[in-house]
């Protein structure tokens, strides 16, 4: 953990609470170069952060703009925006208010001089809050919360609801955030991940968000033996391919040298793993060679041997993206597979609020 302290968490939710902290979700976090497409995507943002609604790690044309208002608005928010979610060195001064000593005792803040700064990125979603690192990816094995993140559990919630699961699995899970958005639908969940500092996070948030029906064990998942069987399998394991990566392919994001070599293995491991009736719940991405989908393609091939295994395959965005890095063209995908009676495979088109471009 990025903490030379032991981190406590006795005041922290309370006094977030009080500030009324979820808000600061309204300011969309990323700058983007002008384009005319994202003006439609502009509308969007400009109407959640004007209804009070999430914008956290969207793409903006003005960012600054809004963080201008949000300013005007709420001076005393916008200073814990800058603390917590962006992670600069903040003046005393704007952070009076704030029981900086308890802070600083819990191992949250630290003081620098009359600045203060927080080792922790806390993300807010939903009720909840998320402790993670900051986006640095220097920082020695760095735990990834993005946009990706907040989009499939929204997602996930909604082709789930209304319905109750006995075990659950989230494979790579991060700060755990799926297995904590999705574990009032379960009567137990178990994430894994790797990176111990990930579990560390992990166990954190769910003391932090009260929850007592998941445990985390910070395990490679194709190292993970089992005898039991899930009926619920959730993944957003990296997928960014050599390319996007570059030299460096982080834990956290590279998903092989295609990108979804993890999300192909995941969802091998998954033929095993489910229950009769169980199914799993994966975002991934894909990318076209000669218009063809090359994970699609894959895929075909592994179901014919696993006959009993239904899929829908959802592309995430209307329009095939070019990422800028590369001359590769992406697409985001959801992916849902239910271990049936027959074999069957489904693809739609759907179009989301969000707009994905170039963001991956
Ligand atoms: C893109 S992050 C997503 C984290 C989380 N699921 C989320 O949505 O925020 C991918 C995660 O997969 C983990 N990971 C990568 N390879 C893994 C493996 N073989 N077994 C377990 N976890 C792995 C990384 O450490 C990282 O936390």
């Amino acid at each position: 953990m990025a903490n030379d302290k032991e981190v406590k968490l006795d005041k922290l939710p309370e006094i977030l609470a009080q500030c009324n902290y979820n808000s600061v979700a309204r300011i969309p976090l990323r700058k983007y170069p002008l384009s005319p497409r994202l003006f439609f995507n502009e509308v969007f943002i400009f109407f959640r952060f004007i209804a009070y609604r999430r914008n956290l790690f969207a793409i903006s044309l003005f960012p600054k703009f809004y963080e201008t208002l949000f300013q005007i608005q709420n001076g005393h928010l916008f200073a814990l925006y800058r603390l917590f979610i962006k992670n600069e060195k903040v003046p005393e001064t704007s952070l009076q208010y704030l029981p900086l000593n308890d802070l600083e005792n819990e191992g949250i803040v630290k003081r620098e001089g009359n600045k203060y700064w927080s080792q922790f990125r806390i993300v807010p979603f939903n009720e909840n809050i998320y402790i993670t690192d900051p986006w640095d990816r220097n920082i020695p094995n760095f735990v990834y919360l993005s946009y990706d993140s907040l989009v499939f559990c929204d997602l996930a919630k909604e082709e789930i609801k209304g319905r109750r699961f006995q075990r659950g699995l989230d494979m790579c899970c991060g700060v755990g955030i799926l297995a904590i958005e999705l574990s009032p639908f379960c009567d137990c969940l178990l994430g894994l991940d790797i990176n111990p500092k990930a579990v560390d996070y992990a166990r954190m948030n769910c003391e932090i968000n009260s929850i007592s029906n998941v445990a985390f064990k910070d395990l490679d998942v194709f190292a993970f033996s089992e005898e039991h069987r899930y009926d619920l399998i959730v993944a957003n394991p990296p997928f960014l391919d050599a390319a996007t990566c570059g030299v460096l392919n982080p834990i956290d994001s590279y998903g092989g040298e295609n990108g979804f070599e993890i999300s192909l293995r995941i969802i091998k491991r998954a033929f095993e793993l489910l229950s009769p009736g169980g199914e799993l719940h994966l975002i991934t991405r894909t990318y076209f060679c000669d218009k063809q989908d090359q994970l699609l393609t894959q895929l075909r091939s592994l179901l014919i041997d696993n006959i009993f295994f239904e899929v829908n395959y959802t592309y995430l965005t209307t329009s095939v993206e070019n990422s800028g890095l590369t001359k590769r063209v992406y697409r985001m995908v959801y992916l849902n597979m239910k271990r049936g009676v027959a074999n069957r495979f489904n693809i739609r088109t759907r179009s989301l609020w969000y707009d994905w471009s170039n963001f991956f």
